[in-house]
């Protein structure tokens, strides 16, 4: 995991903006991610978060701005470059390869790494077994016979294995029940007190408040907030999403407040 420095930057975004043909997605997008820290995008369906983590991955190019991982500007670079650097994607849809076995599929994340250094890919492959001893004991198993929660842990474990300096991760809770996402939340906890990075998306407010230590909220493509988790207003966050009737609950128990009366028995959004 990466050393923390309170101060350092481990990814900078300055005036990013990409899109689809005549589609703009990103009109500009300034981000800064601190050394050890997780900060959280937060957004509707649609205003570009996916996006957003794609062209800081290099999946989808930058039409303007630039992407810095630590101090090396990777804008031009390739993904798997971006990987070398020490940068890790952990798409929307986990997408892991469903007839290779869970040790195949953390393999695969890590062909650069072996090449490199056989010895660390072997001791990062234990720490990630150490840290989901659940994927250590069905390591053999198809990756597509996992419950979905395992296969969230297979797509953060294959990811973890290249000991990155940060990993984008979009969306880690959807389509999981309830306790499952309590469990990967809990997992994520563990994670992030190593020191690790992330920029983490969610739609699960509550889900990606209790993970992030600073929020920003991204609207049509553009960052309408940011700030960190502790002085966020839910009113003003909810005002944002213009959902606040919908994530009422969501906010507060995600903020440690008290739940808004007509939306006391909504159940977390997952
Ligand atoms: N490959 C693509 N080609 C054309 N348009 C795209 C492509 N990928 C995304 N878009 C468009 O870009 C916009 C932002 O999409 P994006 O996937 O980033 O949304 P999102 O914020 O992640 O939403 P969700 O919460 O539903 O995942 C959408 O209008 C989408 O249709
Ligand atoms: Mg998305």
């Amino acid at each position: 995991m990466t050393t923390m420095t309170s101060t350092a930057t481990a990814l900078e975004v300055t005036g990013l903006r990409a899109g689809f043909g005549e589609q703009t997605v990103l009109h500009g997008i300034d981000l800064a991610v601190p050394d050890g820290e997780v900060t959280g995008i937060f957004g509707l369906n649609g205003a570009g978060k996916s996006v957003l983590l794609k062209v800081i991955a290099g999946v989808v190019p930058a039409w303007d701005g630039r992407v810095v991982l630590g101090d090396v500007d990777v804008t031009g670079l390739a993904p798997e470059r971006r990987v070398g650097l020490g940068m890790a994607h952990v798409p929307q849809g986990r997408q892991v390869f469903p007839s290779l076995s869970v040790e195949q599929n953390i393999r695969v994340g890590a062909y650069t790494l072996r090449r490199r250094d056989k010895s660390r890919y072997a001791a990062n492959l234990d720490r990630v077994y150490a840290t989901f001893p659940r994927l250590a004991e069905r390591r053999s198993q198809p990756a597509g016979t996992l419950s979905g929660g395992e296969q969230a842990m297979l797509a953060v474990g294959r990811a973890l294995v290249n000991d990155p300096k940060i990993v984008l991760i979009d969306e880690p809770s959807a389509g999981l029940a309830p306790a499952i996402v309590e469990q990967l939340l809990e997992v994520l906890l563990d994670v992030r007190r190593l020191g690790l990075t992330m920029l983490l998306v969610e739609q699960n407010i509550r889900f990606g408040l209790r993970l992030s230590d600073s929020a920003c909220l991204l609207q049509k493509g553009r960052i309408v907030y940011s700030g960190t988790t502790a002085e966020l207003d839910q009113d003003r966050l909810a005002g944002y999403l213009g959902v606040g009737r919908l994530l009422g609950s969501d906010l507060a128990a995600g903020l440690g407040k008290q739940p808004a009366k007509k939306a006391r028995n909504a159940r977390p959004r997952s």
